[in-house]
């Protein structure tokens, strides 16, 4: 605990708050007796300056481009790492050893089936339903089919329901690509890798043998670990708050699933690709510059700005550098690409994105490696899911494991009628 104290005066009283200190980033005010205290509450709609708890999982500073998960910067994790090592690492606090790998490699592999009654909801959904709307029920429905690790008292339970959500993640996303074009579900295969197999049961089909492009494997295994987790975000918020009811795991994901699904978060790589396509050739960018620029238009610069990242969010980098991997390996080139370089190019020499501190987010680059990996952009959006469930997970598991944990109760500035007396319709 920071020794300092924040003073507060209010109606010519003065108060004394504790500041706490984190191991990076800024201190903290501890406001939880302001209301006792003082009669007040504080208006921070959108939590611009609230830290709405206490982590140890990842830290990022948005003015320097830092990304850190357990302490190790994002780029070496997607450099050296693989997403089982990440995930363990969210997990538990640190990088398995060898034989700690093996292990939770061989204890996901071994949850990536789903009960077989689970394809029935499949069939209920119609056929242009987007993967996100199939993935918020289903990831739900597992609590209807996994109740002996919905104890959330149980340790061993959260154990048990934290690998089945990551382990069967791929094979519901996949399965929701198969229903959405109409090919038989592929289970999973338990000599692959976790990303080997989940692009095999999205690609492969069963009449036929399916080759993981080792190239491929990688870059997607890395778009995972980009995407594993962000600190307290809209939708990890979301998992964490619906979680401090008691809710159990599988019902609390759904609904960090639903948060991500909005084109502001998760979707926005979706929209990015579409943007990027829109604008066609690097002649058009101009306009479309400017039409991002003029508070008139609603139209935004998808894929660029971040509440957080007041620099070059270092995910982007990565991602950047893969686009050209991922088109080596397929020989493929998409002429997006050469418009995403130069749009990127033209907004960060133009004042406007330089004042207002908007470099590209992870989502500038992510949607063109998934279209050359063959992803319709539909899919984009679940993929993010499927990777940032295990930060949710590891997210949830700590909320939990936290004895101080109380339910997330905000506050409100209400601007509503004061009472008034109920008037019978015949009156009115
Ligand atoms: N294009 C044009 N102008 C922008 C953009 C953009 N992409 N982003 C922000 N601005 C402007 C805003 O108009 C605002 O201008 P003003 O101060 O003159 O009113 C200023 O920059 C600050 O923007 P806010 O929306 O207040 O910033 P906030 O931190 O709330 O929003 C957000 C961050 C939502 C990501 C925003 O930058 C945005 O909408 N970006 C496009 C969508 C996107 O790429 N989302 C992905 C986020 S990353 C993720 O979820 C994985």
């Amino acid at each position: 605990m920071a020794d300092k104290q924040a003073e507060l005066t209010v109606g010519g009283e003065n108060y004394s708050f504790p500041t706490l200190e984190g191991s990076c980033g800024p201190d903290v005010i501890d406001i939880r007796k302001l209301y006792g205290n003082t009669g007040k509450f504080t208006f921070d709609p959108g939590y611009k300056s609230t830290a709405s708890c206490e982590s140890a999982l990842t830290f990022i500073d948005g003015q320097e481009g830092v990304l850190l998960h357990r302490g190790y910067p994002i780029g070496q994790l997607a450099e050296h790492s693989s997403f089982m090592e990440v995930s363990h690492l969210m997990l538990t606090g640190e990088l398995p050893t060898k034989d700690e790998l093996d292990e939770f490699t061989h204890t996901i592999t071994y949850h990536t089936m789903l009960h077989d009654q689970m394809r029935q909801f499949y069939q209920g959904f119609r056929r242009d339903a987007h993967p996100m709307a199939i993935m918020c029920g289903v990831v739900g429905a597992l609590s209807a089919f996994y109740h002996d690790s919905t104890d959330i008292s149980d340790p061993e339970h959260r154990k048990i329901s934290s690998h089945r959500l990551i382990a069967k993640m791929p094979t519901i996303a996949a399965w929701a690509y198969k229903y959405s074009v109409g090919q038989p579900f592929m289970q999973p295969l338990n000599s692959l890798s976790y990303t080997g197999n989940f692009l095999r049961m999205t690609f492969g089909v069963p009449a036929e043998e399916y080759e993981v492009i080792p190239e491929v494997e990688r870059a997607m295994d890395r778009i995972f670990i980009l995407h594993a987790d962000h600190e307290q975000n809209a939708s990890t918020s979301t998992v964490r708050l619906a979680g401090s009811s008691g809710a159990n795991p599988f019902a609390c994901i759904s609904a960090g699933i639903a948060c991500l699904w909005g084109p502001a978060h998760g979707g926005a790589n979706e929209a990015a690709l579409n943007m990027l396509r829109e604008i066609g050739t690097p002649d058009r960018i101009p306009h479309y510059i400017e039409r991002a620029k003029d508070k008139n238009d609603p139209f935004r610069l998808m894929g660029f700005g971040h509440r957080v990242y007041k620099n070059y969010d270092p995910r982007a980098v990565v991602m950047q550098k893969t686009v050209r991997e991922v088109f080596d390996a397929l020989k493929v080139k998409d002429p997006v690409f050469e418009t995403a370089l130069r749009l990127e190019e033209i907004a960060l020499s133009d004042p406007y994105f330089q004042e207002k501190k908007l470099f590209p987010n992870v989502d500038f680059y992510s949607g063109i490696i998934l279209s050359a990996i063959g992803f319709p952009t539909t899919m984009f959006t679940a993929l993010f899911a499927l990777a940032r469930t295990v930060g949710w997970v590891a997210q949830w598991n700590e909320m939990i494991s936290d004895p101080g944990q109380v339910i997330g109760r905000p506050r409100q500035l209400y601007t509503g009628p004061t009472q008034r007396d109920y008037v019978p319709v015949s009156e009115r």
